[in-house]
């Protein structure tokens, strides 16, 4: 049965960062295939239950990145080197940082870490944590969209971080472009960059349907975003989380699919789903150690270091600016 929803709030799209998931939301139920960009799984709920899927077993790739940052934390430390700005695109809970900071000395006090994120409020707390261990380190947190321009503290040399395989969730030409507006912005220093490699595709279909059901419960967390925020009537029930792994493409591809013939109301429109119609809310791309220094080589980096674990399951890349 439909959940019935008053929709009194027809036509009134909010404003500000509201606004701009109202439009994308409404502009990507409208469009065949339907989407909706990734960086909205990410408000404050949203940004909890990433952390969850990070501690789940089946999603390997935080434990097995974790691994490789610790082990190889000193040598990570010296390219980085002290009397910079080191820029976190996509910070989350500013965990990883903590094993390369584990990596530094004394004289690496010359570091300033500005952790970029989407999720205000999430990045706030987290940073809050992260000086309540380190209170020494100068911390200025950025709340920004990292797809979009936004402004860095000036005047230091700055190196990039970006972990946690977010790249992946970028296709192609998507990466590639920003990839090369980091370049820019990380002139005369380099990008440490965490990307997941392409393996058995079991191992990557389990990553991403846990037992659990937490991965299940973070894509849906996308639709009760839209009912919290915008008012939308999504029936959570009557969508079900579904990824599987495409060899032909190389990704993992995450999708809400409609479990009956419903209609949704959002920002005062309505949109009708058949049973089976698909909402398409993610793809994580994976990519061999080869095709990660080809991809920076076409976007403004010259491909430096790579560590990996002893199953290459997952890479660590240093990325020197041109
Ligand atoms: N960067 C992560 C990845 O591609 C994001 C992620 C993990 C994710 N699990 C997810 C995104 C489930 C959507 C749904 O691995």
């Amino acid at each position: 049965m439909l959940t019935t929803a008053t929709t009194s709030t027809a036509a009134r799209l909010p404003s500000g960062e509201r606004g701009a998931f109202a439009r994308d939301l409404v502009a990507g139920l409208g469009s065949r295939p339907r989407t909706i960009a990734a960086k909205y799984f990410y408000d404050a709920e949203g940004s909890a239950l990433f952390e969850r899927i990070c501690r789940t077993p089946e999603y390997y790739p935080a434990r097995v990145e974790t691994r490789i940052l610790a082990e190889h934390a000193r040598e990570m430390a010296g390219m980085i080197g002290a009397d910079a700005d080191l820029v976190e695109f996509g910070a989350g809970s500013l965990e990883k940082i903590r094993l390369l900071l584990g990596g530094m000395d004394a004289a690496s006090a010359s570091l300033r870490y500005v952790p970029v994120d989407i999720s205000r409020d999430h990045l706030a707390g987290a940073a809050a944590a992260l000086q309540a261990i380190h209170p020494a380190l100068r911390i200025v947190p950025v709340a920004a969209d990292f797809t979009q321009p936004f402004a860095l503290p000036d005047g230091r040399r700055r190196v990039g971080f970006f972990p946690g395989s977010t790249l992946g969730n970028f296709h192609g030409a998507e990466a590639r472009a920003l990839l090369r507006r980091f370049a820019g912005l990380l002139r005369g220093g380099g990008l440490l960059l965490g990307i997941d490699l392409v393996k058995d595709p079991a191992m990557l279909h389990a990553a991403y349907n846990d037992a659990g059901g937490v991965t299940a419960a973070f894509n849906l967390n996308l639709l009760a975003r839209a009912n919290r925020e915008l008012g939308a009537d999504f029936d959570l029930r009557a969508f079900h989380h579904y990824a599987c792994y495409q060899p032909m493409t190389r990704r993992v591809e995450m999708h809400l699919v409609s479990a009956k013939a419903q209609r949704v109301t959002v920002g005062g429109r309505r949109f009708a789903f058949a049973e089976g119609d698909a909402i398409h809310t993610e793809n994580s791309y994976k990519y061999s150690i080869e095709a990660v220094r080809e991809l920076a080589s076409a976007s403004g980096f010259r491909p430096a270091a790579c560590w990996t674990d002893p199953e290459r399951l997952f890479s660590v890349h240093w990325l020197e600016t041109l």
